[in-house]
């Protein structure tokens, strides 16, 4: 039997998959469907100095949904939580978490710079006096480790942003550092694998010994009829983020000793093993909670399951960081670039009569290959480049490409 169980930052945790704060931690209610759902943890709505709960509909953020791009943009913009209500929430549904053995984790913004514009020109990081002393009372109240978000897309720049935070790690170390009995660590988003060498730098020069990574980038979608953005934020969200979530969970792991919990485009359990064996200790979930349910997280639980014992892994760190080594490995490339290919005639691009349905759509072949006669593709394989277009296109898997003979 596979064994899900983690430590985390010196905390135990029955498995490696966490809600990350948003909307889906933003209610009582919501905060305990995650947990009867069987997440390990429950990262709650991030607190912060000024309230601006804002859970509005905004149609803006329906467009990608409707030109195809699912998931790319959050159903609603949650807002900042107020502190005693945070508070309640802890201490509201600790019983709950205690039964399930689900881990409750507090979280801050500590994020700036910020526009200087309405509704924003109010909104600032607490102090280090006030921030340790809301994580005190985050404690008193039952988090079990306290999280500190200090990149937003909402505030500035990329570039801002990166000089932000950069006095903004010492400062919430300073606050924080010696003070709790719980761990706290820091979440930050990746924007810019520079600045993101220089968040690692100074975190390891500070001790730290874990951090939550997320996806700051800043992107664009445009509604064509009006050319213009209808994004309300600057950054996004969708299955689309793996690879650039992937790739800063690679940077994060590599060599830094750093434990980490990562979020952004986790959709399925095949995307949290991935991001595990990428260097992640916790994949953590938000919007995909959102799309598809809270049935994600026994959906995900169920799949790595399955996964370890097939593949013989028995316990979760077996498999975090396994690919560390081979990703952007020079050496391995170049052997891989070089010998990767095989020659065409070595396979062929192979019809099953019985399963096709002659719709025609592998005639698109842009070698022109395919041709349809009575109603049923032919393939000629002198001009077939075994390039695979067609086995994606065919909408009932009735080509596939084999080894020749
Ligand atoms: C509606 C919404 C609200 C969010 N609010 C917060 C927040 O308060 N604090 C925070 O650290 N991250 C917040 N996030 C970011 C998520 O925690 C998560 O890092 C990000 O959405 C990437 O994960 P995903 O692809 O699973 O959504 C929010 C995300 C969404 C969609
Ligand atoms: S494998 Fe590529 S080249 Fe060959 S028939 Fe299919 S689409 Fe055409
Ligand atoms: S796409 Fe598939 S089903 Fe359609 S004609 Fe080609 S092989 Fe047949």
């Amino acid at each position: 039997m596979a064994d899900l169980e983690i430590e985390f930052a010196g905390m135990r945790m029955k498995n490696p998959i966490a809600a990350a704060a948003g909307a889906i931690t933003s209610t009582p209610y919501t905060i305990q469907r995650c947990i009867e759902a069987g997440a390990g943890a429950v990262i709650v709505k991030s607190v912060g100095l000024d309230e601006l709960t804002q859970l509005l509909p905004r149609p803006g953020n329906w467009f990608c949904d409707r030109i195809g791009d699912r998931g790319s943009l959050m159903h609603c913009y949650a807002g900042i939580l107020p502190l005693e209500n945070a508070l309640e929430y802890i201490s509201t549904v600790k019983p709950v978490a205690e039964r399930e053995d689900t881990r409750l984790i507090g979280s801050f913004f500590y994020i700036g710079p910020w526009t200087g514009l309405p509704p924003f020109e109010t909104v600032s990081p607490p102090s280090e006096v006030t921030l340790r002393e809301m994580a005190l009372q985050m404690e008193e109240a039952g988090a079990e480790a306290i999280e500190v978000v200090c990149t937003c897309g909402l505030s500035c720049s990329a570039g801002e942003t990166a000089s932000f935070v950069d006095e903004a790690i010492p400062a919430v170390f300073k606050a924080l550092d010696g003070h709790l009995r719980v761990p706290f660590w820091l979440k930050l988003g990746f924007n810019h694998d520079v600045f993101w060498r220089g968040y690692l730098e100074t975190m390891r020069g500070l001790g730290a010994a874990a951090m939550h990574t997320y996806s700051d980038f800043r992107v664009t979608f445009l509604d064509i009829e009006t050319a213009r953005p209808p994004l309300t934020v600057p950054f996004g969200y969708g299955r689309w983020l793996r690879g650039l979530c992937n790739y800063a969970i690679f940077l994060s792991a590599n060599d830094t000793g750093l434990q980490i919990i990562s979020s952004g485009g986790i959709w399925n359990w095949r995307d949290a093993v991935e991001r595990i064996m990428c260097g992640a200790t916790i994949a953590a979930l938000e919007s995909p909670v959102q799309y598809r349910g809270y049935r994600i997280f026994e959906e995900i639980l169920g799949g790595l399951t399955r996964f370890m014992q097939r593949k013989g892994y028995e316990r979760v760190p077996d498999m975090v960081g396994l690919a560390v080594p081979h990703i952007d490995n020079m050496e391995e490339l170049v052997v891989q670039f070089m010998t990767g290919a095989v020659p065409p005639q070595t396979l062929h691009t192979v019809l099953d009569e019985d399963k096709c349905n002659g719709c025609g759509k592998c005639a698109s072949c842009i070698y022109g290959a395919v041709t349809m006669d009575n109603g049923k593709p032919l393939i000629d394989l002198e001009l077939c480049e075994r390039c695979g277009a067609c086995i994606t296109i065919c909408p009932v898997e009735a080509l596939a490409i084999v080894a020749a003979g």
